[in-house]
C-alpha cells in the first residue's frame, strides 16, 4: 500500500524536468524495498579523519499562553517538570501577543489624574483611588451601552443606558475603591441583541496619578519558566509592546478573557513617542519589575514586585515584519531605545541582547543593516542575532507528504551559509540563535482540521534532529526547537486552537512527544566542548533516505546520529557497532524516552521517521 501511494505522489509530481532524477532513485528504492531482503544502507565513518568542531547547542522555545499558565492548566505542572529535566541551554521564553493579558504588563496608557475603566458586558470594571488614601470623588463619565474613546476623549455611543452615571456615583462616589459589574441587571438593556462595554472615567480625592500596570497573568508563567531553567542560560523575550505605544484612530480593545485569543493585538507601525523613550520606558520597567523588585513608574511611584531574578540574555521583538512592520531601520533605533531604556532603569550594563527574531529568514538587507555597528548608537551590543524556519506541511494526514520537510530545511541551510557571510563580514563576534525551529502543518489553528496521525511526532522530530545535524555543520550557535506547548481546539477548557502541530508535548497530559525526547537526547548527548564530526558517508545516493553524522570526543567517546527521513523502513549497517548501545525515538517509544538497545549486530532497522543514536562499544585495550 505504502508503495502504490509513493509511486501516485511520485506520478503526480514528475510533470517537470527536475523530478527525473529523483524520480529514478526512487524507483530503485522502491523496488529494493518490496523485496524481502534489501542491501542496507552503508554508513562508512573515518573514525580519525577530523571535519569540523562541534558548538551547536540544541535547545527550544517555550510561548506563553494559558496553556503554560498554572491559573488555568491542568497540566502546567507536567510542563514545566518535563522543561526542567531538558537541562536546556539557551532555553527562549517568548511571551507572545495573542492573550494580550498574559503578555502586555501596561495594557492601558499612563492617563495622569484621570482614572479610566473600559470593559465588555459581563465583566467587572475596578476603579480605585486607595494609592493616595483617597475616595472617588467625582465620575466625570459613565456610559453603559456602545461609548467608545481613549481616557480623556470618551464619547457616548449610539446606545446608551440613560442612568449609567447615576448608577456609577451611587455605588463609587464616596468609596476608597468600587467594582461594578457590567450587566442589563444593574444598567437596565439600552440595545438589545448588542453586545455592550461600560465605560467610566472618573476622579480621586486627593488627586492620584494613574497608570495601570497589572503582572496578575504574567508573573506565575515567568516565575515557573525561571525557576525551571535556574543555573542554565536562557533568553528572555517580552516580545509584545503595548499597542497604545503606536500611533492609532482609535484604542485597541482588548479581550477581557485572559484565555481569549486576540491575533489583531499588534496594530500601529509608528511610535507616539517618535524618540522611543517611551518604548525603552517600557521595557525597562518591566526587567526592572523581574530583576530589581520592581520600578519607578511615570509619575515617580514606586511599584514593589519583591522579584530579583537574573537571566543573562534579553531578546528585542519578534518577527519585526510581521507585526509591525518595521523597516529595519526602524527596528534598528527601536533595539538602541530598549537596551538604553532598560540601562535605565536597572542600571544593569551585564545584560546581554539578541536582535531581530525574523520570521522570513531570508531578508539579507535586514542583516546587513543590523549587524553594521556603525548603524547602531555608541555602546550598543550586537551580542547575538535570532530568526526563525518552518518547514510547512502539505498535509496535516498523509505521511508520505512529511518527507517533503527533509529538502525545505536543504534550502534554507543555503541562506543560512548567505546570512553567515554577512555576519562573519560585518560583525564576526555576533552570535546566532536560530530560535524557533520546527513544523507547521496547514490550517494549523482551524478548530476544525483533523488531528495528525501520532507519526507525525516521529518526522517532525526527526526534522529537527536533521536540522541541528545539518546546521551544527555551520557552526550556528544554538537550534532552537519550536515549541514546548501548543493545542488544537480544547472545548474544555475553552481554547482556540494555538498551532498544535508545533507543539513539543502532548496538550492532554504533558507528557513528552517525540519532539520532546529528541531534544532531550540530543541535548543530552551533544557534548558542545569536546565533540568533533568525523568524516562520514553513506551508499544512499544522493542522501534521500538516510542522513548520518559520526562524532568523536573525550574519552574516546565515539556516537553517530542516524535519522530516516522516509515514511518508510530503512536497514543500515554501521561497522564496529556490534555490542553498542543503541537509543532509539520511533513510533514504537510513543511518549516514553528512547528505546536503549545493546546491539548485538551491525545492522540497525530504522522505521519510519526513527532516529538513533549509536554509541560505539569503547575499543578494548
Ligand atoms: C515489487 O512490487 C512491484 C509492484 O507492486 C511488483 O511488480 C514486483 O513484482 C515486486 N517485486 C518483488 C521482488 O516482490
Ligand atoms: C531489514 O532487515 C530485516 C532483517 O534482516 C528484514 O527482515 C527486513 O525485510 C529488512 N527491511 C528492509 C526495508 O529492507
Ligand atoms: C432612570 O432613572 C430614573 C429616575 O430614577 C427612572 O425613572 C428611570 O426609570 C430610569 N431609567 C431606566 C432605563 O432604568
Ligand atoms: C490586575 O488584573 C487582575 C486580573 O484581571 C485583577 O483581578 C486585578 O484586580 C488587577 N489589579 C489591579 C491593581 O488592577
Ligand atoms: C502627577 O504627576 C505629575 C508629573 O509627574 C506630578 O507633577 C504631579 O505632582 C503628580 N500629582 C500627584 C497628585 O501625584
Ligand atoms: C556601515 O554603515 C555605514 C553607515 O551607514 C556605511 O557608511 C558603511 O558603508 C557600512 N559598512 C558596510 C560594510 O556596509
Ligand atoms: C474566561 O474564560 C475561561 C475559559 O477559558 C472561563 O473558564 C472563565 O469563566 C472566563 N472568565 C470570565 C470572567 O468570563
Ligand atoms: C496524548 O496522550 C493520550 C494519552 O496517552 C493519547 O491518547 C493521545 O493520542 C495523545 N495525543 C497526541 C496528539 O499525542
Amino acid at each position: 500500500m505504502y508503495i502504490n501511494k509513493c509511486l501516485l505522489i511520485l506520478l503526480l509530481c514528475c510533470s517537470t524536468l527536475k523530478f527525473v532524477n529523483l524520480l529514478s532513485v526512487r524507483e530503485t528504492d522502491n523496488r529494493q524495498h518490496n523485496q524481502t531482503k534489501a542491501d542496507p544502507i552503508v554508513i562508512e565513518v573515518s573514525w580519525t579523519a577530523h571535519d569540523y568542531d562541534l558548538h551547536t547547542i540544541p535547545s527550544l522555545q517555550l510561548v506563553t499562553n494559558p496553556l503554560v499558565s498554572r491559573q488555568f492548566s491542568p497540566v502546567s505542572k507536567e510542563i514545566f517538570a518535563n522543561l526542567k529535566q531538558l537541562n536546556a541551554e539557551y532555553a527562549r521564553y517568548a511571551v507572545w501577543f495573542p492573550y494580550p493579558k498574559l503578555a502586555v504588563a501596561e495594557l492601558d496608557p499612563p492617563s495622569g489624574l484621570l482614572q479610566c475603566g473600559n470593559v465588555g458586558e459581563d465583566y467587572p470594571l475596578h476603579l480605585s483611588c486607595e494609592q493616595n488614601g483617597g475616595v472617588i470623588s467625582q465620575i466625570d463619565f459613565a456610559s453603559y451601552g456602545t461609548a467608545m474613546g481613549a481616557c480623556g476623549q470618551m464619547k457616548q455611543g449610539s446606545c446608551h443606558a440613560e442612568n449609567s452615571s447615576s448608577i456609577v456615583q451611587r455605588i463609587c462616589i464616596g468609596q476608597k475603591s468600587c467594582t461594578i459589574i457590567a450587566t442589563n441587571d444593574i444598567f437596565g438593556d439600552p440595545c438589545y441583541g448588542t453586545l455592550k462595554r461600560l465605560l467610566v472615567q472618573m476622579e480621586c480625592n486627593p488627586p492620584q496619578n494613574n497608570t495601570y500596570w497589572n503582572f496578575t497573568y504574567m508573573d506565575p508563567m515567568l516565575e515557573d519558566f525561571l525557576d525551571a531553567t535556574d543555573g542554565h542560560s536562557r533568553i528572555i523575550s517580552f516580545s509584545t509592546q503595548p499597542t497604545w505605544l503606536f500611533q492609532q484612530d482609535t484604542p485597541h480593545i482588548y479581550p477581557d478573557n485572559a484565555t481569549y485569543i486576540d491575533w489583531g493585538y499588534p496594530v500601529g507601525t509608528k511610535f507616539v513617542d517618535e524618540s522611543m523613550q517611551a518604548l525603552g520606558d517600557y521595557y525597562g520597567r518591566v526587567v526592572a519589575w523581574y530583576t530589581r523588585a520592581g520600578f519607578i513608574d511615570e509619575y515617580g511611584l514606586k511599584h514593589n514586585s519583591g522579584y530579583e531574578y537574573n537571566w543573562d540574555y534579553t531578546e528585542i521583538f519578534n518577527e519585526i515584519e510581521g507585526e509591525h512592520q518595521m523597516s529595519i531601520e526602524y527596528y534598528t533605533r527601536a533595539y538602541d531605545a530598549v537596551i538604553q531604556g532598560i540601562r535605565r532603569h536597572t542600571n544593569n550594563y551585564d545584560m546581554k541582547y539578541v536582535g531581530m527574531a525574523l520570521e522570513n529568514h531570508n531578508e539579507f538587507n535586514f542583516y546587513k543593516y543590523f549587524l553594521n555597528h556603525s548603524n547602531h548608537a555608541p555602546d550598543i551590543p550586537l551580542d547575538m542575532i535570532s530568526y526563525h524556519f518552518y518547514a510547512i506541511g502539505t498535509s496535516r494526514t498523509d505521511p508520505q507528504s512529511w518527507e517533503n520537510f527533509f529538502p525545505q530545511l536543504d534550502k534554507f541551510t543555503i541562506e543560512v551559509e548567505q546570512i553567515e557571510q554577512i555576519r562573519k563580514n560585518l560583525s564576526p563576534q555576533t552570535r546566532t540563535t536560530i530560535d524557533e525551529l520546527g513544523v507547521i502543518l496547514p490550517n494549523d489553528n482551524d478548530p476544525n482540521a483533523p488531528l495528525f496521525p501520532l507519526i507525525y511526532w516521529n518526522a517532525a522530530a526527526a526534522l529537527y534532529a536533521y536540522s541541528w545535524g545539518k546546521l551544527s555543520r555551520q557552526n550556528i550557535d544554538v537550534v532552537g526547537h519550536s515549541q514546548l506547548v501548543g493545542y488544537p481546539q480544547l472545548p474544555n477548557l475553552q481554547l482556540e486552537p494555538q498551532y498544535p502541530s508545533v507543539a513539543l508535548l502532548n496538550w492532554t497530559t504533558g507528557e513528552g512527544t517525540a519532539k520532546y525526547w529528541i531534544s532531550k537526547l540530543l541535548i543530552d548527548t551533544a557534548d558542545i566542548d569536546n565533540d568533533q564530526a568525523v568524516i562520514t558517508r553513506t551508499t544512499d545516493v544522493g542522501d534521500q533516505n538516510i542522513f548520518s553524522q559520526a562524532f568523536t570526543g573525550k574519552n574516546n567517546r565515539r556516537w553517530v546520529l542516524i535519522i530516516n527521513k522516509r515514511y518508510a523502513s530503512m536497514n543500515v549497517s554501521l561497522s564496529g557497532c556490534t555490542g553498542g548501545k543503541m537509543q532509539i525515538i520511533n513510533e514504537a517509544s510513543g511518549f516514553g524516552p528512547p528505546t536503549e538497545i545493546t546491539l548485538t549486530s551491525n545492522q540497525i532497522t530504522l522505521t519510519p521517521f526513527a532516529i538513533a543514536i549509536v554509541h560505539m562499544p569503547t575499543a578494548k585495550k
